[in-house]
């Protein structure tokens, strides 16, 4: 099947300018996508192996010409939270890495797919699983309390209308089940004040569709995994690279970086304090995190949001 690959990798430019010159690394590419940084990566520097994974089989489709190209990559269709196992079960000869890069979040091949149900543009059905998932957005909607979905939509979208898009869903399914995107994405557009409609420039439905998401894929707690297993699989010097898309991503990965790095500060509950002997495992390269250029914001709208945070094994 031939599949236009729709995604335009984010903070290109700045992802490969951490990445060692002049001497063969071994890289895990945690969110292949559409390979769009596996290709540069490839392409520009002495790559012994490469290891990508992705958990949404389309990206097998997006990977067919790189594997019939380089023997030295592998694609595994599995969710990064399981880092630890994928390289243990791929046949690699050596088991520790120069580089790890996260690009978090979804790429716009998913996006811009309607049947896939991310999108509250394009009608699809309400389905939004990155990969294999237990739940589905539908299930969720149609037959979660509305409390519990006042929790969701709260926590993971951090929308302050929250309690009303819940009882607004909670009405309207009980005249019939609401299946699919637009009529979602209609029912939360009545629950924002008129004012609110007018001034912000984002759609009223973004932080309900974003919540939704992050708890079908269990996002954040992906993250934390992922990351915890990367520090163990990396050599001395080794870089951990991550590319987050909105605040809840990126608070996981200072307070990571931080918590690793021997600060006893933290963001967020997320992490318990830190004891005072806990030796530290990472130095923090990028002190704030980087953003996208002006020029690839008006190139790639979705860069908006990037952010880029480094830190290096000790
Ligand atoms: C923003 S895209 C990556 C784009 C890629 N860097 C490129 O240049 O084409 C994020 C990808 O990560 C995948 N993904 C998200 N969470 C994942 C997880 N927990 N485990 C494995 N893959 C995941 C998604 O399926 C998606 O394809």
């Amino acid at each position: 099947m031939k599949i236009k690959n729709l995604h335009k990798p984010v903070m290109l430019n700045e992802v490969i300018s951490f990445i060692p010159k002049n001497k063969s690394i071994n890289v895990v590419d945690a969110t292949f996508g559409g390979g769009g940084y596996t290709r540069a990566i490839l392409k520009n520097f002495k790559v012994s192996k490469i290891l990508a994974i992705d958990r949404d089989p389309i990206s097998n489709i997006f990977s067919k010409d790189i594997k019939s190209k380089y023997a030295n990559f592998s694609l595994v269709n599995d969710r990064f939270s399981r880092l630890d196992k994928i390289v243990e079960q791929t046949k690699l000869s050596l088991k520790k890495f120069d580089v790890i890069i996260f690009d978090l979040g979804i790429s716009s091949n998913q996006t811009d797919n309607s049947n896939r149900g991310f999108s509250f543009i394009n009608d699809g059905p309400l389905d939004m699983r990155m990969g294999k998932s237990e739940k589905n957005a539908f299930d969720i909607i149609n037959n979660y309390e509305e409390k519990n979905l006042a929790k969701i939509i709260y926590e993971y979208g951090e929308e302050r209308f929250s309690r009303k898009i819940a009882k607004e869903i909670v009405k309207n399914r009980k005249i019939k089940f609401i299946s699919n995107t637009t009529e979602l994405s209609e029912i939360i557009k009545k629950c924002f004040p008129i004012k609110n409609k007018k001034l912000k420039n984002i759609h009223p439905a973004t932080k309900t569709f974003q919540a939704l998401r992050i708890y079908v894929n269990d996002e954040l707690n992906e993250l934390k995994q992922g990351l915890d297993k990367t520090i163990n699989l990396l050599k001395k010097n080794g870089l951990i690279l991550v590319v987050s898309f909105h605040s809840l991503e990126d608070r996981i990965v200072k307070d990571f970086f931080n918590h690793n790095s021997g600060k006893r500060w933290r963001s967020s509950r997320h992490y318990p304090e830190l004891p005072d002997n806990l030796a530290a495992q990472l130095r923090i390269i990028t002190k704030k995190p980087l953003v996208p250029l002006d020029s690839e914001i008006l190139l790639n709208p979705r860069s908006r949001s990037a952010k880029l945070r480094v830190a290096q094994k000790i």
